[in-house]
């Protein structure tokens, strides 16, 4: 690879730390601080040169991370022969189409600030939808962490898993879960109201009767899916249930909330730093950077 230069920010710094050692570059760390008002103070604590990998999350506080991602990568875009954004966890990936009149997609102004601030590439990881990956045209990657989590829990040794989505979206994903693990995929009906942002879950088949359940899903982030999932598979009498997702947002007690409907552990990967940052995504980064 010709000289490359992998610019961490604030986070997740473990991974950029591993990418850069994957790909044999050079490491410059940013100092950041974070000014009375709000507004982040970002200083490299090196010079980068050739080619600008900029890895920094957008999880929560999502918009001052943003504009972290924004300035680093306008930084590097300075002086580099080319820009990398590795967006390990795009936030407002949610904000994909226009659900209620009126609604702005906000992700699609998050491609193009991408593009203005001097991104020619951007590689992300299990992005919440294709329709959101498509707003950033050609030069995006998207990888998908699942066979990282589906190996992750097959050296768990679980009895009898049965690999489970919360919502008929997350179908595609919990298949291919269960596949790896060579398992069933069962797959809840949620549905979400989109006023109010209360979750309901049911399903019509549902024999989950002294199983241990893994929650599959792309992110948590309220845990309020998780939970209402939990609940349904423990009154159908499954055993344990685990939760697994690429990131694990974890906002407003998420954790307490889940351990409370049941859930015994949680799994992510370190797309976003924490506790349950189990599963290391560097890898399959890595390969889509090559
Ligand atoms: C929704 O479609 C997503 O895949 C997740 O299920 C959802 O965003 C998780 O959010 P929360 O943890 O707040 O329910």
């Amino acid at each position: 690879m010709p000289e490359t230069t992998v610019i961490a920010g604030s986070s997740p710094v473990g991974l950029a730390e591993r990418l850069a050692e994957r790909l044999g570059a050079s490491l410059v760390t940013s100092n950041i601080r974070t000014f009375p008002d709000g507004e982040s103070k970002i200083t490299l604590a090196g010079t980068p040169a050739g080619r600008c990998i900029v890895v920094q999350s957008t999880h929560p506080p999502v918009d001052t991370n943003l504009i972290r991602a924004l300035s680093l990568v306008h930084k590097a875009a300075e002086r580099a022969s080319g820009v990398t954004a590795v967006v390990p966890y795009m936030g407002y990936g949610r904000q994909d189409k226009e659900f209620l009149p009126g609604e702005v997609i906000t992700l699609k102004a998050v491609a193009q600030l991408f593009r203005g601030a001097g991104a020619d590439r951007v590689v992300t990881v299990d992005v919440h939808s294709m329709l959101g990956l498509s707003y950033f045209g050609g030069t995006v990657k998207n990888v998908s962490a699942v066979p990282e989590l589906a190996g992750y829990f097959g050296s768990m040794n679980l009895d009898n898993p049965l690999v489970v989505s919360p919502d008929r979206g997350g179908r595609e994903r919990a298949s291919e879960f269960a596949r790896i693990l060579g398992t069933e995929c069962l797959v809840l009906e949620k549905e979400r109201d989109r006023k109010t942002g209360e979750v309901t879950v049911q399903s019509r088949e549902a024999d989950v009767g002294d199983r241990d359940a893994i929650l599959v899903d792309d992110m948590i982030s309220t845990g309020g899916s998780m939970v209402k999932a939990a609940e349904f598979l423990k009154t159908r009498g499954c055993r344990r249930v685990f939760a697994a997702c690429t990131h694990a947002l974890l906002v407003g007690g998420a954790a307490e909330k889940m351990g409370r409907a049941g859930v015994v552990r949680i799994v992510g990967a370190n797309t976003i730093p924490g506790e349950t940052a189990e599963v290391d995504v560097s890898g399959i980064v890595a390969g889509a950077l090559a």
